[in-house]
């Protein structure tokens, strides 16, 4: 297979470690905590994926779908209280995962079964909209894992939805770049649903890219943008490096506060 044939699943790479590292560490601990005072406890994996990987030796890596069930399976203190819920929209992707849980569940006595749904995320949520705008209805404590390739299909409401109610952990990994590469297609084209759906708004995206194109205020970026942020297609022109700028600053700042204090 060539390096360009390769998908997100032929690959086990150090950054999707890491997910299913932080993944592991943070739902057991939630569960450690909440899966022991809640009768039910609900877990979606909203973009679950195939539930395995492939690496380039051919070693098969549980996908995140796989590693949630061996946690909820591995403590009798909560395992009867997880319902997990899988979310994949791709046919093909579904019928790996359906295949690789059934699997899992062969060896393991788990007395939920997980649920699992071919479906897009936000058809799923747009589903439900009876149940979440019905104020008398309430959720059980819910851990939501997001977890898209690129940012299509995340919906700032279907977080906000969760992240609202009590009990309730949202965990996203996204892609930056993949953000940066569409903020500057919409900054070129003017919209883009994707960002809209992310952000919650046009006006949100519109105070983004007003920020982005504020050169005195780099810091309403989310994270250290320095390098990444000189990325942003046209703004390659920009002589000075953020970390220059940052630089400059700090040095400037004891001089102020001198003035100040005298
Ligand atoms: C990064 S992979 C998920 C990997 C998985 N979480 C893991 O660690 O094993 C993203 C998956 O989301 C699926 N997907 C993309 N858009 C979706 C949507 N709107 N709703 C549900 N699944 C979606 C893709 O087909 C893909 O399988």
């Amino acid at each position: 297979m060539s390096k360009a044939d390769l998908t997100h699943f032929d690959e086990y790479r150090l950054q999707t470690q890491l997910k299913h590292s932080i993944l592991q560490s943070y739902l057991g601990a939630y569960l450690a905590v909440l899966g022991t005072k809640h009768k039910t406890i609900v877990y979606i994996d909203a973009f679950a994926g195939r539930g395995f990987y492939n690496d380039s030796k051919g070693t098969r890596h549980d996908g995140s779908p796989i590693r949630a069930l061996a946690i909820v399976a591995s403590d009798k203190k909560f395992h009867d209280r997880v319902q997990c819920i899988f979310i994949e929209r791709r046919p093909d992707h579904f019928g790996d995962l359906e295949a690789r849980v059934n699997e899992f569940l062969k060896g393991t006595s788990l007395p939920k079964s997980p649920i699992l749904q071919n479906a897009a995320f936000g058809e799923v949520m747009d589903g439900l909209s009876g149940f979440f705008n019905n104020p008398s209805t309430r959720l059980a404590p819910t851990f939501l894992f997001i977890d898209p390739c690129g940012v299509e299909g995340v919906r700032l409401r279907d977080i906000v939805e969760i992240l609202a109610r009590d009990g309730c952990e949202v965990f996203v990994f996204f892609n930056y770049d993949g953000v940066n590469r569409i903020v500057g297609l919409a900054e070129a084209k003017g919209e883009s649903d994707t960002l809209r759906d992310l952000f919650g708004s046009q006006a949100r995206v519109d105070r983004l890219i007003r920020a982005l194109d504020s050169r005195s205020k780099p810091d309403l970026l989310p994270v250290n943008r320095s390098s990444r942020y000189e990325r942003l297609p046209g703004r390659k022109a920009q002589k000075e490096s953020l970390d220059e700028r940052s630089r400059k600053a700090e040095a400037a700042q004891p001089r102020a506060d001198h003035r100040q204090a005298a």
